[in-house]
């Protein structure tokens, strides 16, 4: 068994949490999503996603729902064919609401663009025509890199309407990572910016991009969107301003239906090991998971609501809730380019009075913020627009959701605390707010028409009151459908560990309480989770002993008060480097070049030594223990039992 990697804030008080908040009765009158769905469900799995599917529109009817007999490769929606841009975009317009606020787009600056469904449709087929110009044909890769800016959006779901498979690689992922990211999927086009405003100051990117590619030769053509304006290097005949490419094409593009299975994107993320895996997703049941579970979870009217999802589009919140999911279902949203405290700590508060933000969707990490820098702030501005606040990305400490029910919520709106993955796709637990009595924490039990379960070692679900394992033991449609070039790697880390029952292995500890209601415990495995990002401890690890002053390096994620778990790395030094008052930072910056800045370790500790058992396994535990400030635990199964004492005067002699 894989020892627990850290446990976050969040299970502070899990064991004594027993508040219990039921929606109001009118809520529940004028729910999407009823009780009745998860029987429905049950009754017929396959039945209720069809019937889910027949939300979106398709070219050609599928002729079978589940084809589960290559597993785990799932086919959904077999022999249908559907266009997914035509899906989130043009078919708003067929239906009369081309004139909708698709997008609210709010720069960080302070300026703004208000995009109706109308115009999203129009700029959609202008960069496919743009794009197909450029060669593209279906199935090719793209990668994007760039800010949260309309542009992304569109070169999204221009890629989707042509049949091309995005990569979206988060801004703050170093030039290192990105232009692996690219080779690994050998993308043929890349579209960036020429620069990003991040807190109040405009900042680089393409040259960042241009680092990357210096060295990916798949890369044909980046396409640059102008947006602060500043200056940038230029390569002839590769490089093209996105105005320029996509400025002079029609507005009018005849979209291909493809099949259910045809892939959309590829999207990475962090495994266990130093390799980031491209977690692959296709059409038809993607985006009806990302259309229902948008419907369900957030009760979402189209008519009424405006809908915010504070994401990136870097990552998969940002894929499925604020391009797939809330575009398939004709919402209007509002979309954020900038930090949160720019050029105040009331900037969100003030976006949602002024676009009277209705559903509000963000994560454990922001919220904690917000609770630091002091009620207050929110109470400055009039909130009372919001019904449902959702949360993401990590466990949710039971302060912390109370004070965003209490603050946010004013003592009454429903907090849904969904839980997914990037290998999901869509939202799998969550309470639905219109049904659930909803517990401070927990994100309590499997959405209608997906099933999940905690279970021991042997695979045996656990009983009520006990903790295991969280595993998925039926396939869902939005389901990850492998990893991008390596199949083995895709069996071997999501179904190999309970082969024999065939069930998916999710990589979380969780419970049930006395009620079988389900409470995420955080990771099993070797992946922290820093503000709600995954990163794997040997991917840090990787980062600093490929600095020439580091001999080892043993990297742990330690509780954190804000961002959830913050990275300790312990590194040993080479013989002839020594330790001074320079050597963190070093350390830090390297990380921050080789993987970004967000994988930057909070803390570096120079050792001597690193605590291995006898096989050589680092004991992650023990240093954990240290990062905690805890008693160092049981050390018997230590090659050197001496060593934890080492280190522990080691650090006490040079703090
Ligand atoms: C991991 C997935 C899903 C989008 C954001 C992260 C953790 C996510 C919750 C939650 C407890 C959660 C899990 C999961 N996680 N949401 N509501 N409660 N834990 O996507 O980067 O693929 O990370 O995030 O540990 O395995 P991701």
């Amino acid at each position: 068994m894989t020892e627990q990697s850290g446990q976050g804030p969040a299970l502070d008080n899990l064991s004594t949490e027993s508040r219990v908040f039921p929606p109001s009765a009118a809520f529940t009158e004028a729910a999407n999503v009823g009780e009745s769905a998860y029987a429905e469900a049950d009754a017929d799995r396959e039945a209720f996603w069809a019937e889910q599917a027949s939300r979106l529109s398709w070219d050609t009817e599928w002729s079978q729902v589940l084809d589960w007999t290559n597993a785990p490769f799932a086919k959904w929606f077999v022999g249908g064919r559907l266009n997914v841009a035509v899906n989130c975009a043009d078919r708003h317009v067929e239906a009369g609401h081309g004139e909708r606020v698709a997008i609210h787009w709010v720069g960080e600056p302070g300026d703004s663009r208000t995009i109706t469904y109308a115009e999203l449709t129009r700029e959609v087929c202008r960069t496919a025509n743009a794009l197909a110009s450029l060669g593209l044909v279906a199935g090719d890769r793209v990668a994007i890199q760039m800010p949260m800016l309309p542009e992304a959006i569109f070169a999204m779901l221009a890629c989707a309407r042509l049949g091309l498979v995005h990569s979206v690689v988060f801004g703050g992922f170093s030039s290192a990572a990105l232009r692996s990211r690219i080779d690994d999927a050998q993308a043929r086009v890349l579209i960036t910016s020429d620069g990003q405003y991040r807190r109040g100051k405009p900042a680089p990117m393409k040259d960042n991009t241009d680092e990357a590619t210096a060295h990916t030769p798949s890369i044909e053509h980046v396409v640059v969107v102008r947006r602060t304006g500043s200056d940038v290097r230029w390569t002839e005949g590769r490089d093209l301003w996105w105005d320029e490419l996509v400025g002079g094409q029609s507005d009018v593009h005849e979209a291909e239906a493809f099949d259910a299975e045809h892939p959309l994107f590829i999207l990475y993320t962090s495994g266990t090991t130093g390799r980031p895996k491209g977690i692959q997703h296709t059409s038809g049941g993607y985006l009806t998971q990302a259309a229902y579970t948008h419907h369900a979870v957030f009760d979402l009217k189209p008519e009424q609501d405006v809908y915010w999802c504070t994401a990136d589009i870097g990552w998969i919140t940002g894929h499925t809730y604020i391009v797939y999911g809330p575009l398939a279902n004709g919402a209007t949203q509002v979309v954020y380019e900038g930090t949160p405290n720019t050029p105040h700590e009331g900037r969100h508060w003030e976006i949602i009075q002024q676009h009277g933000v209705t559903i509000y969707y963000t994560a454990p990490t922001l919220i904690r913020t917000f609770m630091k820098w002091g009620a207050e702030i929110p109470g400055r501005y009039d909130l009372t627009s919001l019904r449902v606040l959702g949360s993401v990305g990590e466990p949710i400490n039971p302060e912390a959701w109370i004070w965003y029910r209490e603050t946010i919520g004013a003592g009454s709106t429903p907090i849904v605390d969904t839980w997914w993955q990037t290998e999901t796709g869509a939202i799998m637990i969550s309470p639905l707010p219109g049904v659930t009595a909803t517990k401070p924490g927990s994100a309590q039990r499997p959405l209608p028409g997906i099933s999940a379960k905690v279970v021991n070692d042997a695979g045996v679900e656990v009983p009520h009151g006990s903790g295991g394992y969280l595993v998925l033991d039926q396939p869902w449609p939005s389901m990850l459908r492998g990893i991008w070039g390596d199949e083995e790697r895709f069996r071997d880390t999501y179904w190999s560990r309970y082969a024999e029952q065939g069930f998916y292995f999710a990589g979380d500890g969780a419970k049930y309480d006395a009620d079988g209601d389900v409470w995420l415990l955080g990771r099993v495995d070797d992946v922290m989770n820093v503000s709600g990002h995954r990163i794997s401890t040997t991917e840090v690890e990787s980062a600093l002993v490929s600095h020439p002053t580091v001999a080892e390096a043993a990297v742990v994620g330690a509780t954190d008060a804000t961002t959830g778990q913050g990275i300790v790395a312990f590194v040993i030094l080479r013989g002839s480097a020594t330790a001074d008052a320079s050597t963190a930072k070093t350390l830090r910056d390297h990380v921050a070049a080789e993987i970004g800045p967000i994988a930057k370790p909070r803390q570096i500790l120079v050792v001597n030594e690193l605590p291995k058992t006898r096989s050589g396994k680092i004991m992650r535990r023990l240093l954990r223990d240290v990062a905690e400030n805890r008693e160092v635990g049981d050390t018997t199964t230590l090659a050197d039992s001496t060593v934890m004492d080492l280190i522990s005067s080691g650090l006490k002699s040079s703090a």
